[in-house]
C-alpha cells in the first residue's frame, strides 16, 4: 500500500469503470441504479485519496513539488466525474467538464508515470 501503486491503480481502474457504468444508466434511463452505483463511486473516491494520500506521505520528499501537482490532478480528476453525474442529473449542460475531464486524465497519468514508482514508459 504504501512501496506499490497496485492498490491506487485499483482504486482508480474500478472508479473508471463506475463512471461508465453510471453513465451508461443514466443514458438508459435508469434513474434508480444509476443512483447506486454513484454511491459505490464515491466511496471509491475515498479510496483513491487514501490510497494516493499514503503513497504521498512515505515518498512526496522526493520531489514535493511533482508529487503536489500529482495530487491535485488527481483530485481535479475525481471533481469532474462528480460534476459530470450530478449535472447529467440535472439535465446540465456538460461539455467544459466533459474537456476538463480528457484534459485532467491525460494529465494525472503522465504525471503519475513520470514520478519514481511504479511503471516508467516516459522515462
Ligand atoms: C482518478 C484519479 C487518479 C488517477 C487516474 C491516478 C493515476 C495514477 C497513475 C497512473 C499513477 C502511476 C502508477 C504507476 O506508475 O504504477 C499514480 C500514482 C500515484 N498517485 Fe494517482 N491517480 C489519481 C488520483 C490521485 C490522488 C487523489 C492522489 C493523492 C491523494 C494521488 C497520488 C498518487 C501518488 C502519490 C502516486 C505515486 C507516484 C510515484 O511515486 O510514482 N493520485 N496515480
Amino acid at each position: 500500500m504504501f512501496d506499490t501503486t497496485h492498490a491506487h491503480i485499483t482504486t482508480w481502474v474500478i472508479a473508471l469503470i463506475l463512471f461508465l457504468v453510471a453513465l451508461g444508466l443514466h443514458n438508459a434511463g435508469n434513474k434508480k441504479a444509476m443512483k447506486i452505483v454513484h454511491m459505490i463511486l464515491r466511496l471509491f473516491y475515498l479510496l483513491i485519496i487514501l490510497t494516493g494520500a499514503l503513497l504521498f506521505w512515505k515518498h512526496q520528499s522526493l520531489d514535493p513539488a511533482f508529487y503536489g501537482i500529482k495530487t491535485l490532478v488527481g483530485l481535479w480528476v475525481i471533481a469532474m466525474f462528480e460534476m459530470i453525474l450530478v449535472r447529467l442529473n440535472k439535465e446540465k449542460n456538460t461539455t467544459v467538464f466533459w474537456i476538463q475531464l480528457v484534459i485532467a486524465i491525460l494529465a494525472v497519468v503522465y504525471l503519475g508515470l513520470r514520478l519514481p514508482l511504479g511503471w516508467h514508459p516516459f522515462a
